[in-house]
């Protein structure tokens, strides 16, 4: 497709292409979710001047602060797909249970699952932040889905993708056919196709890991992390280089643009919660998009996708990024 073209434009190409026998829901639906991106892009541009930084005074139901932004952002996406006939239920980091859409508003067929706002702490430092999503098929004939019908591995997405909030906005977005990123234009309102068929390399000589947490990993990743460190010395034969931005979005999406590796792994203070990452709201969605771009996504042990859900808030393990270097991480979780 060609660089230049909206985003609206795309997706309607892109539907056109499966037959042209798409209702045009599909295509809504995701265009509610670019003007939801593009609400909290305008927000998150003004920051201080229009008093949205800092606490909300309230926790979520996983037991994080929340910051004015995060809800702000969860009744932006709400709002924006609750009103059109194409979304029939939503679920966020954010709210306890699932959004039930009220009485009399047109159902669709399409579950959306978000993370309005990741990374929110770096909000009040004016660091980058974003959005990320994933989309459902509900079950044939479900016209009000419970919480039971969100239950469905990451393999089951329909599309997903991410808005990263940085210098400039861009939202990056797979239907299953590859990824595609689009840089907003403020000016003009739209999201514009910049980035065609992206590609994360196979192999990389950078990662991202919180390292404050090493005494808390488990050998296999203080291993291979302190193999990293080695340089060429080590075993890897390769000098590395380290970044966290503390946002997964802007840490997936450096590795969409120049390779790496992400990891948020299990450890002794997240063990009994089952890591720190959402498996709906961060897990599933970032991972696919990581293997659409040739990359890899694994709990460690296997795909993340994978993962059968048992609970809306549930959290996985995450080693993400370029393919030979999950696949070397996961060597050192198969020797113990
Ligand atoms: P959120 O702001 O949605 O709660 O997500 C923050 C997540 C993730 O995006 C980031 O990689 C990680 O938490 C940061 O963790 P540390 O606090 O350990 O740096
Ligand atoms: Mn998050
Ligand atoms: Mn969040």
């Amino acid at each position: 497709m060609q660089i230049g073209t909206t985003l609206t434009n795309f997706i309607i190409e892109e539907q056109r292409k499966l037959g042209g026998q798409a209702s045009g829901e599909f295509t809504g639906l995701l265009n509610d979710i670019a003007t939801a991106c593009k609400a909290i892009s305008n927000l998150v541009n003004k920051g201080d001047l229009i008093g949205i930084l800092g606490v909300a005074g309230s926790e979520n139901v996983m037991g994080d602060e929340q910051k004015k932004m995060d809800l702000i952002s969860n009744d932006i996406f709400i709002e924006a797909l609750e009103n059109n006939g194409h979304c029939g239920g939503m679920a966020s980091e954010e709210m306890e249970d699932i959004y039930e859409l009220a009485e009399g508003k047109v159902r669709g067929k399409y579950l959306v699952v978000f993370d309005p706002l990741d990374g929110s702490s770096n909000m009040d430092i004016n660091v980058n932040v974003g959005t990320i999503f994933s989309v459902l098929k509900a079950p044939e004939g479900v016209k009000n889905p419970t919480k039971e019908d969100f239950m469905q591995k990451g393999t089951e997405q329909v599309a997903a993708g991410y808005c990263v909030y940085g210098p400039s906005s861009m939202l990056v977005m797979t239907t299953g056919n590859g990824v595609t990123g689009f840089t907003l234009d403020q000016n003009v309102g739209e999201f514009i196709l910049t980035h065609d068929d992206m590609k994360i390399p196979e192999d990389t000589k950078e990662f991202a890991i919180n390292m404050s947490n090493r005494r808390f990993w488990e050998a296999p990743v203080r291993e291979y992390i302190d193999n990293c460190v080695a340089g060429e010395e080590g075993p890897h034969g390769k000098r590395y280089n380290m970044r966290w931005v503390a946002a997964m979005v802007a840490e997936v999406h450096r590795i969409l643009c120049r390779g790496g590796i992400f990891m948020y792994p299990l450890d002794e203070r997240n063990r009994d919660k089952g890591g720190k990452l959402r498996l709906m709201y961060e897990g599933n969605p970032m991972s696919m998009i990581v293997e659409q771009a040739g990359g890899a996504a694994s709990t460690g042990h296997g795909r993340i996708m994978e993962v059968e859900p048992t609970d809306l808030h549930q959290r996985v393990p995450v080693v993400m990024g370029s393919k030979n270097e999950v696949a070397r991480v996961e060597e050192y979780y198969a020797k113990g």
